[in-house]
């Protein structure tokens, strides 16, 4: 071999030495890169998902992963469509952001989990381009808006409330006092010396319907008007032995056993004990008559040491479940309106003012039901002792 060959060689290896010196050091550095915006996604309270020119998922952040219920790696290249099958309307936004290159949105789209429950998301679709101007792939993300969508619906039912309120309280203010004259009338007729006692019939039909009217009245009244409430630390299942108690005679000739499941340990809860006596009256009312033919009434009670539902605060779970007729979706959406009732002879009020009641304690109220299996009613109420710093914000209701 000649000098100049070896000499050569020598070169050709240094170089390829730092051509791999290089090619390392740019590994180390792509590595970083990636770990940087792996943290960069996992750090984002939004949950976003990366999909390719060709719509194959490329990227799910934890955010999107707790959304979707799934971990990322079964989503991992497999197309949009195929990895959320019924989500049409975010098919269509990955779609018209690739299509049209601009940025899309949609504020109300579903996001269905694997158990079939749906998810209000927001959810807005940006494109990525390369350093030319092609397209890299389309950033999706997603935003959980039931919180929210659950504010918004309380705060327009509590207005809607307040607004009748107002009106009811008028109307029944007004009619209360011609009732009472239309009874007095119909008395002092049946204790005119020559009435005829055949007409008595009719006297007391008038005297029972005003009466009814008067009750209806009564409980508009009650539910309008603002009342003084007193809160003390209670004892739930010695409001609901009460009421079993009290409520023996019907349930008995309604053939409806009552089945308790008491957790034993449940702390007190700070409540109007009146006032939710006449929640639970409400609900167990509305368990035995949604069973004419007879069944069980499972009364159930839990503690939950952080509700969502009520800013963070420790409850008592309290479940009043029956094996009755159970509603459909439609009726779902109206069961708290006031008025709304599909009885003949119900006034339509007693989930309104349970639900008025429950929000007065901070507390909050959930329903669900399988059509023809029966319903079940949750009644969240805060403790009278909240453990850490949520007990001052709890205790303030007193
Ligand atoms: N346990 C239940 N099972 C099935 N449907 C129910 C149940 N509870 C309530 N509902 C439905 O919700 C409606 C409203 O109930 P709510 O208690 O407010 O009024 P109501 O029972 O009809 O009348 P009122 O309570 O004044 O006698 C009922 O008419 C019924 O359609
Ligand atoms: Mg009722």
């Amino acid at each position: 071999m000649s000098v100049r060959s070896s000499r050569r060689g020598r070169d050709d290896s240094s170089e390829l030495e730092q051509l791999r010196r290089q090619c390392d050091e740019l590994r180390v550095s792509l590595e970083s890169m990636r770990v940087y915006y792996e943290d960069l996604l996992g750090s984002l309270q939004d949950a976003i998902v990366v999909v390719d020119p060709g719509g194959r998922i490329r990227s799910v952040n934890q955010a999107a992963e707790e959304l979707i219920g799934l971990s990322a790696q079964p989503l991992h290249d497999r197309p949009f469509e195929q990895a959320f099958p019924h989500d049409r309307p975010l098919q269509e936004l990955v779609r018209k952001t690739l299509e049209s290159g601009r940025t899309h949105t949609d504020f109300d789209a579903r996001l269905t989990g694997l158990d079939g429950s749906q998810v209000v998301v927001s959810a807005v679709g940006s494109l990525i381009r390369e350093a030319g101007g092609e397209a890299r792939g389309v950033v999706v993300a997603l935003r959980d808006q039931t919180r929210i969508r659950d504010l918004e619906e309380r705060l327009a039912r509590s207005d809607r409330l307040a607004v009748l309120g107002t009106v009811a309280a008028g109307v029944a203010h007004e009619i209360r006092n011609p009732l009472a004259g239309l009874r007095g009338a119909a008395q002092l007729l049946e204790g005119e010396s020559g009435f005829p006692p055949t007409f008595k019939e009719y006297t007391s039909v008038i005297i029972k319907e005003v009466d009814r009217l008067a009750s209806i009245v009564e409980t508009l009244l009650s539910f309008a008007s603002p009342r003084a409430l007193s809160f003390r630390p209670c004892n739930l299942h010695e409001i609901l032995d009460g009421l079993v108690f009290l409520e023996q005679a019907p349930l008995r000739d309604r053939g409806v056993s009552v089945q308790r499941v008491y957790d034993p340990q449940l702390p007190e809860i700070l409540a109007d004990s009146a006032e939710i006596h006449q929640v639970f009256l409400n609900l167990i009312r509305n368990g035995v008559e949604a069973m004419p033919g007879g069944g069980e009434l499972t009364l159930r009670t839990r503690y939950e040491r952080s509700s969502q539902r009520c800013g963070g605060l420790s409850v008592a779970v309290a479940e009043i479940v029956d094996q009755g007729t159970g509603f459909d979706p439609e009726i779902e959406r109206h069961l708290f309106t006031p008025f709304f009732t599909t009885k003949e002879g119900g006034t339509g009020l007693g989930l309104a003012i349970c639900l008025r009641i429950v929000e007065d304690h901070r507390g909050a109220m959930e329903a669900t039901s399988q059509p023809g299996k029966g319903s079940s009613f949750r009644v969240l109420l805060p403790l009278a002792k909240q453990p850490g710093p949520a007990a001052q914000e709890g205790l303030r209701t007193s």
